[in-house]
């Protein structure tokens, strides 16, 4: 299976595009870069987590479709929700239509508008991702929640307040080098830590944004990839695994099990191991939350991951890098678009085409997004092409 063509909008608060025209820019370009015109799509997954809530539009599926131009082609389209999860999990009901032989050229989406609202109506519809019973009706947000986790992890393996901000000054050295991050502004560690506490120990800088912003990509069989491109990006893996909604119930809340089971399931369908991964996005909707993904992806041993920041290992020029879009930190986050918006980084990568953040002989990328605090984790491994 191959990836033929990629899109995005910038991210960010943009406020001059509606969710519908995020959604066409981001496809329109993943259509010319691909060389195909929209009549020879076959099918469209669009990943979406709360388009009902944030801009009161459900149906967004039919509705993309529509302002794509494509009502009269009647082609079928299918809106994907698994909470901040929703884009990867679009690109794997993709990549199983065209796998079973039914679509030939399918076209995956990912958008989300959230900041058309006030903050506690966007905080209140963020955290239906989480366990509404057993957490959210306590006051708990995702922030809170990956506090927790923090401390945790701070008392079991001693990560730091310096490890912590490592991870976001590196995020937002990467973003600053992306046109379409929502930050490209450097920042320093001493910022993060005098940054208002948002829920301790996490402070605004450790956190991600609330953002604007669609991606997209076109997929098809490896065959008919040459006829549109000579630089394919072919998906060696895809693998999807999932966990308790509810922090609590879990064993340990200093690993995401759901990260490890689809990282396993994703290396062996890949025939590969960590080792072989040259550039991968992971989930950074915190800081302690890159850490445990380069742990539990197995990146790192459990306990090492939170020194990788802050010894360069993580950088574009270092041992493996991540998160060189900027991450869900710096790149932005709006929800449903974010793993499609990491499958257009390693694209890029693979391609050679990163500009400065271009890490040097990327030839194998993967992709890491994860829906509430672990509840779904998609793990994608893409190859560059011959
Ligand atoms: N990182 C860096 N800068 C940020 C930022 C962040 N996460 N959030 C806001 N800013 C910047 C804004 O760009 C703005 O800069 P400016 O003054 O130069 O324009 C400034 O900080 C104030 O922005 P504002 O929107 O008023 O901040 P806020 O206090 O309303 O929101 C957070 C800050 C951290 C609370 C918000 O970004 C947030 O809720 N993030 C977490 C999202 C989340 O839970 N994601 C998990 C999904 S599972």
């Amino acid at each position: 299976m191959a990836i033929i063509g990629a899109g995005m909008t910038e991210f960010g608060e943009l406020w001059d595009y509606s969710f519908r025209e995020m959604g066409i820019r981001a496809g329109l370009e993943a259509l010319n870069d691909a060389n195909i015109s929209s009549e020879q799509i076959d099918a469209m997954f669009v990943g979406n987590m709360s388009a009902g809530r944030f801009i009161d539009q459900e149906h967004v599926g039919a509705l993309i479709a529509d302002y794509a131009g494509l009502a009269h082609t009647n082609v079928p389209s299918t809106r994907v929700e698994s909470g901040g999860a929703s884009g990867a999990l679009a690109l794997r009901q993709a990549y199983f239509s065209v796998a079973s032989g039914i679509h030939d050229i399918v076209v995956v989406g990912g958008a989300e508008k959230m900041t058309d609202i006030g903050d506690a109506e966007m905080r209140s519809i963020q955290s239906a991702a989480a366990d509404q019973e057993w957490e959210t009706v306590f006051g708990a947000t995702f922030a809170s929640l990956f506090a927790l986790m923090t401390v945790r992890h701070m008392h079991e393996y001693g990560t730091t307040r310096e490890e912590l901000s490592a991870v976001a000054v590196k995020n937002h050295r990467h973003g600053a080098l992306n046109p379409r991050a929502q930050f490209r502004r450097e920042i320093k560690p001493e910022m993060v830590e005098k940054s208002p506490i948002v829920s301790s120990p996490l402070r605004m800088l450790d956190c991600s944004p609330v953002s604007d912003g669609a991606a997209a990509v076109v997929i098809c069989t490896s065959e008919m990839a040459k006829q549109f491109t000579d630089q394919p990006v072919e998906i060696l893996a895809t693998a999807q695994a999932s966990d308790t909604l509810a922090l609590h119930q879990r064993k340990s809340i200093t690993e995401m099990l759901a990260t490890k089971v689809a990282a396993r399931r994703a290396f062996d369908m890949a025939k590969m191991q960590p080792k072989n991964v040259d550039v991968a996005e992971v989930h950074d909707n915190f800081t302690i939350t890159e850490i445990m993904a380069i742990e539990d992806l197995g990146f790192f041993p459990k306990g090492e991951g939170r020194k990788a920041a802050i010894e360069g290992k993580t950088a574009i020029d270092g041992e493996i890098a991540i998160n060189s879009s900027g991450g869900l930190k710096a790149r932005g986050d709006p929800l449903g678009a974010t793993g499609v918006a990491q499958i257009v980084e390693i694209i890029q990568q693979l391609r050679g085409n990163a500009d400065k953040r271009q890490v040097a002989d990327a030839k194998v990328g993967l992709t890491h997004n994860v829906g509430g605090t672990g509840a779904s984790v998609i793990v994608h491994i893409l190859g560059a092409g011959p």
